[in-house]
Parts: structure tokens; C-alpha cells; sequence
């Protein structure tokens, strides 16, 4: 969790150029209802990404009042068959509650134990800090969920994007070694992450 806050308020200013642990505060007599509103989880995101899915967050980049608040939210919608596919949060526990339709989730464990479930609209499902997890929508409607975190700015990453997307590149020597598959192969699957980062 993030540190505890030590005032009422700390709405980020985000347009200030200091730099701290979060975001400065903007001065409280210029603080309003708008700084701790939000409506942009109310309707379905726009599922334009290969993977089917569309992740619609609200961290405090997009609710400043989330700014020493400890929490913030997401929405994530899944076309049939979209997945949000295997990623952490460095600094957030999860905890998902499904809006619509039926999702096949699950985490791994330090000990490499996968658990896994499929849930259903109106159920709970947790995500340890830390560690990798998935959702996937096996039905033929969308399905949709609530993410609720323990941070302000949870962090994501994407282990796919993560490993065969950043710049610079990993090498592919390394990327070859670790998955046991020739440099050909990873240069397949940078190009075709590549044209859906
Ligand atoms: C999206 O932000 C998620 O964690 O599912
Ligand atoms: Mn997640």
C-alpha cells in the first residue's frame, strides 16, 4: 500500500514540474468537487486492441484527489475470446468485481502454483500484490469488470509487452536463452507485439 496520507487532501497538480514521491499538492483553497470525480467507468471502453479487451483507468492521473489516497480503480471491458493477458502491479494488491458476462481469472504463485477460477457477474476475486495474473472472457458475450487497488498509481506490467516490446530492446540473445527458442522466434513475436503495443 502507499504511505499513509498526513493531511485531509493532497490533490495532485499535475502540470507542476517538481518532483516527489506522487505529486505536489495544489493549493487546498483551489480544490474542488471535480478534483474527486470521475465518470469515465461508467460506460463500456472501446475494444479496439487485438487482445479484445479494453482497460479504462482511474488513477490519480485521471481523479487528482487520488493523489496520498492509497487506492484508485479500473474499468477493463472483453469482447468474446479478449483477454488482459499475463501482467503485475508492483505496487498494488487487486481485488476485481464483475459488472457483466463470466471471466476464467488467475494468479501464479511464488511456488509456481497457478489458481484459477472462472467468476461470474456480481463475484469477487483477490490478486496478491505482485504477482502475475490474467483474465480471459471464454464466452460469446463481453464481460466486464470493476479492479479496485491498493496505490493511487498501481504500476502495469505487461510480462508479453514487457519482455518483447521495451526500448531499448532486450536483447534477443537473452530473450532466446530464457525461453529456450532461437533468435527467429523472438524476433516473430517483437514484430507482432510490436504492431499492437
Ligand atoms: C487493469 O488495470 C488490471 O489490472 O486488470
Ligand atoms: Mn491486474
Amino acid at each position: 500500500a502507499d504511505p499513509v496520507p498526513l493531511q485531509d487532501t493532497c490533490v495532485a497538480d499535475l502540470s507542476s514540474g517538481v518532483t516527489i514521491n506522487g505529486f505536489v499538492c495544489k493549493p487546498s483553497n483551489n480544490v474542488t468537487a471535480n478534483d474527486f470525480f470521475f465518470d469515465g467507468l461508467k460506460n463500456p471502453g472501446r475494444i479496439i486492441s487485438p487482445l479484445g479487451t479494453a482497460v479504462t483507468p482511474a488513477f490519480v492521473l485521471n481523479i487528482p484527489g487520488l493523489n496520498t489516497f492509497g487506492a484508485s480503480q479500473a474499468r477493463v471491458d472483453f469482447a468474446p475470446g479478449g483477454v488482459n493477458p499475463p501482467h503485475t502491479h508492483p505496487r498494488a494488491s487487486e481485488i476485481i468485481y464483475i459488472l457483466e458476462g463470466e471471466l476464467e481469472v488467475g494468479f501464479i504463485t511464488t511456488a509456481n502454483v497457478l489458481i484459477t477460477r472462472t467468476i461470474t457477474l456480481g463475484e469477487t476475486f483477490i490478486f496478491p500484490k505482485g504477482l502475475v495474473h490474467f483474465q480471459i472472457n471464454n464466452g460469446v458475450k463481453n464481460a466486464a469488470m470493476l479492479v479496485s487497488f491498493n496505490s493511487q498509481l498501481p504500476g502495469i506490467q505487461s510480462i508479453a509487452f514487457t519482455l518483447f516490446t521495451a526500448s531499448p530492446p532486450v536483447p534477443d540473445n537473452v530473450l532466446a536463452k530464457a525461453f529456450q527458442i532461437g533468435t527467429k522466434e523472438v524476433d516473430i513475436i517483437k514484430s507482432r507485439l510490436a504492431s499492437i503495443a
